[in-house]
């Protein structure tokens, strides 16, 4: 019975802990708007280095899907790579920068 009580407790939590991830007002706090995303090349070039190197500790270089979505489409999936590949928030703008300027037009 114990057991049971604990599997519940265990499964209840883990559910707490994994829903606010997902909500899209996080998106909006971590990664630029298109608006607000710099198109200095310097800052392109250092977010190419960073997709290259730490965006790849999973996965190869994502460059097709990046350039068949608008970076609008790219945004959410940008905030949890950016999580995954434990971006500091320089690396963030830098990567959202170079993902802007390859992605869909
Ligand atoms: C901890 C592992 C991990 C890291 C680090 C990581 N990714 Fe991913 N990524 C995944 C997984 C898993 C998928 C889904 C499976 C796949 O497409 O390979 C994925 C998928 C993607 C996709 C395709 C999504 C789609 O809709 O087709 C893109 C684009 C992407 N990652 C970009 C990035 C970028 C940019 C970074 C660096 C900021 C990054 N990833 C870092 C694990 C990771």
């Amino acid at each position: 019975m114990k057991k049971i009580i604990l599997c519940a407790y265990i499964t209840l939590a883990a559910a707490v802990a994994c829903t606010p991830k997902a909500s899209p007002s996080s998106t909006d706090a971590v990664i630029p708007e298109a608006a607000s995303v710099s198109s200095d090349q310097a800052t392109i070039d250092a977010g190419h280095t960073i997709f290259t190197t730490k965006c790849t500790k999973c996965h190869g270089a994502k460059d097709k899907a990046v350039a068949s979505k608008s970076y609008e489409d790219l945004r959410p999936v940008l905030a949890s790579m950016s999580k995954k590949a434990k971006l500091s928030k320089e690396e963030i703008q830098q990567v959202s920068a170079y993902v802007y300027a390859n992605a869909k037009k």
